[in-house]
């Protein structure tokens, strides 16, 4: 127990010491027009800087990553230069920013990959809806990746992590949560393989630990990250172990020296939806050696109570990022916060992404 701790407290995050414990989650808005990074979008995360560290909305690591029209890559030159404007704006600010690196897999559509079948460690639809190019299509059964293609898939992610590095970032999160494809090999309600990356948890987590290794080798471990989110249950995601799953991989990733762990705790949906493990944080926390960012539905006082606790390390918000750029300084004066609007959480423009007021500028 360190009570003398809070959100305010600096903390080492592998090289770096960050003014605070708050890290801005990482979140989809789909500002990226053609997958390439506007200015719009260096403008959004430079107003988030006072953030203790910023992590991006998922990234591409190539063009059958494409889950949702206009996200970001960073397998294209001009995607590169897209970032730079990014990482520019937000270092001249004083903030520090990873990227997230990122493969749909499965949750993706044969009308966003002109015509191409999504690829997946098993033939098993995901489950849910996707805006398309040609309207909001249900989910089709991917195509099983061979066992000689899955090299090249960790190379996609070694390669972005070299772009990410060009495109000035501080580190690299592995998005491993969610239902995309690092946690659909994880699991095994979406992983029934035969090979070496199925059957056992040693083989479902091969494919993560390959993947941390590559991009470890561009950036340092130190350098890199990885959001898991055992109890999610969105897109069909399921485990008949989540426990010995999840425990083993957390346990393999000690090996490395990650730069951090981010956990997400279930939402009220998950928690709906079955008997899953809650809270995770408290859970995995003796298992993981490391710094540890915890996730989901904290505001001020829970944030500060759970760094007290000693659970987590960090603790990273989504949606009030969204709403308030300067939530640090809210939280510090107990200011008013301003309220998210889902609606335009994935629009087009600068309403509801660049436009939300900072504290100063409101009337008290
Ligand atoms: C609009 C939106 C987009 C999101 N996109 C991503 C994403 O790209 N990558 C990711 O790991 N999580 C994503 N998330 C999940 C958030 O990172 C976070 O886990 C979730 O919002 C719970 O935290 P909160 O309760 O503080 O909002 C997204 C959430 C929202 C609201």
């Amino acid at each position: 127990m360190s009570t003398n701790v809070n959100l305010f407290s600096p903390v080492q995050v592998g090289p770096y010491t960050l003014q605070n414990r708050m890290v801005m989650a990482p979140m989809t808005r789909l500002r990226a027009i053609n997958s390439i990074p506007q200015p719009l979008m260096a403008t959004y995360y430079g107003q988030r800087v006072s953030a203790g560290l910023i992590v991006t909305e998922c990234t591409m690591v190539s063009p059958l990553s494409l889950g949702y029209m206009n996200c970001p890559g960073i397998y294209a030159p001009e995607q590169v230069a897209g970032w730079r404007l990014v990482t520019d704006a937000v270092h001249q600010l004083g903030g520090r920013i990873f990227l997230q690196l990122w493969h749909c897999g499965r949750v993706s559509h044969p009308a966003l990959l002109s015509g191409t079948l999504p690829i997946a460690p098993s033939a098993i639809a995901s489950r849910g809806e996707l805006h398309t190019p040609e309207g909001k299509r249900a989910m089709e059964t991917p195509r099983a990746l061979e066992t000689e293609e899955i090299p090249e898939i960790v190379e996609q992610f070694r390669k972005g992590s070299e772009n990410a590095m060009s495109a000035g970032f501080d580190g690299v999160e592995l998005h491993g949560a969610f239902g995309y494809l690092i946690d659909q090999f994880l699991q095994d309600g979406s992983n029934q393989r035969t090979d070496k990356y199925g059957g056992s948890i040693e083989n479902r987590a091969r494919f993560l630990l390959e993947v941390i290794e590559a991009v470890a080798s561009v950036w340092g471990a130190n350098r890199v990250g990885i959001k898991l989110s055992p109890s999610n249950t969105f897109y069909g995601m399921v485990d008949s172990d989540p426990k010995a799953t999840f425990g083993y991989a957390i346990a393999a990733l000690n090996q490395f020296g990650l730069a951090y762990l981010h956990l997400m705790e279930p939402n009220e949906v998950d928690l709906s939806v079955r008997d899953v493990l809650n809270p995770v944080t408290s859970y995995f926390r003796p298992m993981f050696k490391g710094t540890l960012i915890t996730n989901g539905g904290y505001d001020s006082s829970k944030g500060n109570g759970i760094i007290a606790s000693g659970d987590a390390d960090l603790v990273s918000f989504g949606k009030l990022f969204i709403a308030n750029p300067d939530l640090p300084k809210r939280f510090e004066v107990n200011a008013k916060l301003n309220i998210p609007d889902p609606k335009t959480f994935y629009a087009p423009d600068e309403k509801g992404y660049t436009d939300y007021p900072f504290l100063e500028l409101q009337p008290h």
